[in-house]
Order: C-alpha cells, then sequence, then structure tokens
C-alpha cells in the first residue's frame, strides 16, 4: 500500500521564518535536540531532562497530581465562560443559575462539568497527598514542597469554598453562614474575621462580592503562583519518588 510522506511537508514548514521564530529547535535527531525540545517546551518541563523510566510508571504517582492538575486546568477552562453568564448581585445571581439551566445552550453541562471537575480536584488532591506521604516523599530534600503542598490543599479548599455561595441558593446562604460562624468562634479575632470575610454582620450581598472576587481572582492567582513554585520544587528535587527510591539517590541519578 502507498503511504504518503509529510517529511517534504515538515522540511518546508520548519524552514519558514514564521515557524523558526516560534520554535527554536531542531527536530528530535540528535540528543541535543531532543534536550533542546524538553527545555524549551513549558509542559515537558515539568519533569527533569532526564528521568528513570521506572518514575514514570502508573505505580509511581498513580498519576494523582497530574488528575489534579488536569481538574485546574478544566476548572478555569469552564469558569471562564460561566462568568459571562453570571452576575455577583442578590437577586441576579440565582436568577443566572436558573437561566443557565433552561435557557442557556449546554449550560446545564457546563455548569455540572465545573461542578464535578471541582469535587474531584479535592478528592484527588487529597489521594495525592496520601500517595505522598506512603512513599515518604515528605522527606527532605522534599520536605519544602510538601509544605508548598499544604498550601496548595489550603487554596484547593477555600476556592472550593468560595464557589459554593455564588448560585445563591439555600445550600449556599446557609452553607456561608455555618462557616463564617465557625470562623467567628476563633478566639480574640473570631468576629473580625467574619466581618471581614462577609463585608458586615450578615450574609449579605457584600459577602457576595467578596467570595465572587475570592473565587475568580485571588484565589486561582495564588494557585497559580504555588502550582509554579511546586513544579519548580519537583524538578529540583530531582523529579519524584516512588515506593522504593532513597530520596537523595533519585536527586544524583536523574539531575535537574
Ligand atoms: C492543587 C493541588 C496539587 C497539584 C495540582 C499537584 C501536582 C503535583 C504533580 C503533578 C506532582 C508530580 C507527579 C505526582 O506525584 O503525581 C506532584 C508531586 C508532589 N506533590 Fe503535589 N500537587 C498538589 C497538591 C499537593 C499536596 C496537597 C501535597 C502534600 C501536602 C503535595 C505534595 C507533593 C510532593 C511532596 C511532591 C513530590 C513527590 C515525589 O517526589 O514523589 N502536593 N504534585
Amino acid at each position: 500500500m502507498n503511504t504518503i510522506s509529510l517529511a517534504p511537508l515538515e522540511r518546508w514548514l520548519r524552514g519558514t521564518a514564521v515557524f523558526r521564530s516560534i520554535v527554536r529547535h531542531g527536530a528530535s535527531e540528535t540528543n541535543r535536540n531532543r534536550s533542546l525540545i524538553v527545555f524549551e517546551n513549558l509542559f515537558l518541563h515539568v519533569h527533569p531532562v532526564k528521568v528513570r523510566e521506572k518514575t514514570l510508571r502508573f505505580s509511581h504517582t498513580y498519576w494523582l497530581g497530574g488528575v489534579t492538575l488536569a481538574c485546574a486546568v478544566l476548572l478555569v477552562a469552564t469558569g471562564v465562560p460561566l462568568m459571562f453568564y453570571y452576575h455577583p448581585s442578590v437577586p441576579q445571581a440565582y436568577r443566572d443559575m436558573k437561566e443557565l439551566q433552561y435557557v442557556v445552550d449546554n449550560g446545564v453541562f457546563l455548569r455540572n462539568l465545573h461542578r464535578w471537575a471541582a469535587h474531584l480536584m479535592v478528592f484527588t488532591a487529597f489521594l495525592h497527598m496520601l500517595r505522598v506521604f506512603y512513599h515518604g516523599a515528605f522527606r527532605p530534600p522534599r520536605q519544602f514542597n510538601w509544605v508548598i503542598g499544604v498550601v496548595l490543599l489550603i487554596v484547593t479548599l477555600l476556592l472550593s469554598y468560595t464557589g459554593y455561595l455564588l448560585p445563591w441558593d439555600q445550600l449556599a446562604f446557609w452553607g456561608v453562614s455555618v462557616g463564617t460562624n465557625m470562623a467567628r468562634e476563633a478566639p480574640v479575632i473570631g468576629e473580625k474575621i467574619r466581618f471581614l470575610l462577609l463585608g458586615g454582620n450578615m450574609v449579605s450581598e457584600n459577602a457576595l462580592l467578596r467570595f465572587y472576587v475570592l473565587h475568580c481572582v485571588v484565589l486561582p492567582v495564588g494557585l497559580l503562583v504555588f502550582l509554579a513554585v511546586h513544579f519548580w520544587r519537583i524538578r529540583k528535587d530531582g523529579g519524584v519518588q516512588g515506593p522504593s527510591d532513597d530520596a537523595a539517590g533519585s536527586i544524583d541519578e536523574a539531575g535537574s
């Protein structure tokens, strides 16, 4: 059977000025080019240039960090279109949810995708933490990344909680009432924290606006910053550590 070779097309494409201005390395024919492909690709950059083959095995990480990251990407991808339909004001927020359900094409799908990805992210982040713990990957030199991980888990939980108020239904209203009343029980500053969170003494439009800004701007930016630090540390600590690895040994062999 005759097959069509795309090699001449690829050669032509690689020769064009536009392509060369974007992709600076050559084809993956030499070791140097293969290294450059990893160095210059943001997504491949998560791993060090050289990794031991066994660290890529499913049983090494159960892909839990990766699935958590995929959820975060999906949440941004569905969250931005949701913002086009949502107004953070008291009578309108609930109406917007109903409109999404009954008027907007595929609105229910969009909303549920966002909701289920959020639940899954909390679940997989927690499982990922357990995986890291049971593989002993919290020990030096990864202790700093463990702390960054704890911050990531807190940010993930806060994102989930602040999103809960936005539909402005009964679940949301009482969920936020209970949560902020719990904050009030903190000694000395409890009352002040509740006032700060709600923008007043009761759950009202001010609270909705604050939770909206936290959910759509402050916390996602925080997540992005800490994720960048998390991935940078994974590389610098010598890649991921599996069940039977010696923590320090994996740095020497993998290199970063
Ligand atoms: C938004 C949440 C998180 C994302 C997207 C994320 C992502 C990742 C990814 C992709 C990896 C490398 C592959 C893997 O182990 O699956 C990793 C490794 C790691 N993560 Fe997370 N992570 C998150 C939360 C956490 C939490 C909650 C902890 C612990 C409290 C944690 C601690 C670590 C540590 C110590 C490593 C290095 C593990 C090793 O060397 O084996 N991460 N993370």
